[in-house]
C-alpha cells in the first residue's frame, strides 16, 4: 500500500526560526517524511500578506529553506519547495474564492482579528482570501493530513468544507485532509513569560532562543530564563511554569524523560540546572546554525534543491488542477 500523503507549509516572515517552530512543527515534519510521502512548502504567497520588505523576503525565503533541511528535512525523502514556485496553487486558490461565501471567509477569526485591529480601509483583500490559496496548497496534493499548530484548525476546518462542497457539486475530486495537531507536550513558552507562547512578536526577544543566535547569546537567554520559587526541579506547569518550560525543552532536545531528568537534579539548585539545559540546547544548535550558513554559501546547490522539489510538486499539482479544470467546465487549451 502507499504511504499517506501529508502536506504542510511555513511562512518565512523571519529570518531565523526559534525553539518553539521547531518543536512545534519542523521536527513533527522530518519525522513524518519517513512514513509518508510528504510535501514541505516555504508559503512566500502568503507571506506576502504583511507586506514585507522585498529584499527581506527573498533572504527569509532561502534562509528558511536552509533551516529546514540544516533540521534534517530532507529532500531525498521528501518534496521540498517554495510554494510561487508552483503556479497551480495560485490557479487553484481562485476556484477555491470563486467556492467560498463572502460570509464564510468574513468569520475567519485571523482575518477578523487582524481587520478589527488595522480597520477595513486597511487590511488587505490578501488577508481575506488567505484561507482559500491555503486550502489550494493543500487540495492540490491531495493530502490526507496536514501537521499544523492548534491555530490553524480553523483554516483545516474551511479546507475540509471546501473539498465537500466541490466534490459533492461537480464529483468526488478531492480527498478530504484532516488536521494532524501537535500535542501541547512540545509546546515551549517565552523563557521570560514562561505562560506565553515562545513567539516572535513577544515584546522583549530575551525570552526567545533562534535557530541562527550564536551559541553565547543563547547560552546566556536561558542561563536567565525565569524560574519560580521553590528550589526543587520538578514539572509542575502551574505552579511552576518556568521550570517546566525548561524541562520540556531539556527533555525534547535530549530525548530522556522529564522523570529522570528530575532525578539527576534532586538536591541540586536552578542555577546547576539551567546551566545543563544550556548545553543541551547549544550542543544541539551548534551543528544546525553551521550547516545553515553553509548552506547558504553555496546558492546553486540550494536552487538545485528547490528546482527538483518544484519539478515534483508540480508534477502533482498540475495533475489536480487539470481535473479541475475539466471538471467545472473551462475548456481544455488544444
Ligand atoms: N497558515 C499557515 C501558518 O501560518 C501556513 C500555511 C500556508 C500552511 N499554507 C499551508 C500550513 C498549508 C499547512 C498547510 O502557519
Amino acid at each position: 500500500m502507499s504511504k499517506p500523503r501529508v502536506l504542510s507549509g511555513i511562512q518565512p516572515t523571519n529570518g531565523s526560526f526559534h525553539l518553539g517552530n521547531y518543536l512545534g512543527a519542523v521536527k513533527q515534519w522530518v519525522e513524518l517524511q519517513e512514513s509518508h510521502d510528504a510535501f514541505y512548502c516555504v508559503v512566500d504567497l502568503h507571506a506576502l500578506t504583511s507586506a514585507p520588505d522585498p529584499k527581506e523576503l527573498r533572504e527569509n525565503t532561502l534562509v528558511s529553506v536552509a533551516q529546514l533541511l540544516a533540521l534534517g528535512v530532507d529532500p531525498e525523502h521528501c518534496t521540498l519547495f517554495v510554494q510561487s514556485h508552483v503556479v497551480a496553487h495560485n490557479q487553484l486558490g481562485w476556484v477555491m474564492e470563486c467556492l467560498t461565501g463572502f460570509g464564510e471567509a468574513s468569520r475567519m477569526t485571523q482575518f477578523k482579528d487582524k481587520s478589527q485591529k488595522v480597520g477595513n480601509e486597511r487590511i488587505g483583500v490578501g488577508v481575506f482570501t488567505y484561507p482559500m490559496l491555503m486550502a489550494a496548497d493543500i487540495l492540490l496534493y491531495q493530502a490526507d493530513q496536514v501537521p499544523v499548530g492548534e491555530d490553524q484548525r480553523q483554516h483545516i476546518e474551511l479546507t475540509r468544507d471546501l473539498a465537500t462542497r466541490f466534490n459533492s457539486t461537480y464529483g468526488k475530486t478531492f480527498t478530504l485532509p484532516e488536521g494532524f495537531i501537535v500535542k501541547e507536550g512540545a509546546k515551549i513558552y517565552d523563557l521570560q513569560e514562561p505562560t506565553a507562547k515562545m513567539s516572535k512578536s513577544a515584546e522583549s526577544l530575551s525570552g526567545l532562543i533562534e535557530i541562527l543566535d550564536t551559541p553565547e547569546a543563547n547560552a546566556k537567554k536561558i542561563k536567565s530564563a525565569v524560574t519560580d520559587t521553590g528550589r526543587e526541579v520538578r514539572f509542575d506547569s502551574t505552579e511552576k511554569p518556568g521550570i517546566s518550560n525548561l524541562l520540556t525543552i531539556f527533555s525534547t532536545l535530549s530525548g530522556r524523560s522529564i522523570a529522570e531528568i528530575e532525578n539527576d537534579f534532586v538536591g541540586k539548585g536552578y542555577g546547576d540546572f539551567k546551566g545543563a539545559v544550556a548545553e543541551v540546547v547549544v550542543e544541539y544548535l551548534r551543528p544546525v546554525r553551521t550547516r545553515t550558513l553553509e548552506l547558504l554559501d553555496d546558492p546553486t546547490h540550494l536552487n538545485l534543491i528547490l528546482r527538483t522539489g518544484a519539478e515534483k510538486a508540480g508534477m502533482v499539482a498540475s495533475k489536480t488542477l487539470a481535473e479541475v479544470y475539466e471538471r467545472i467546465g473551462l475548456v481544455a487549451r488544444g
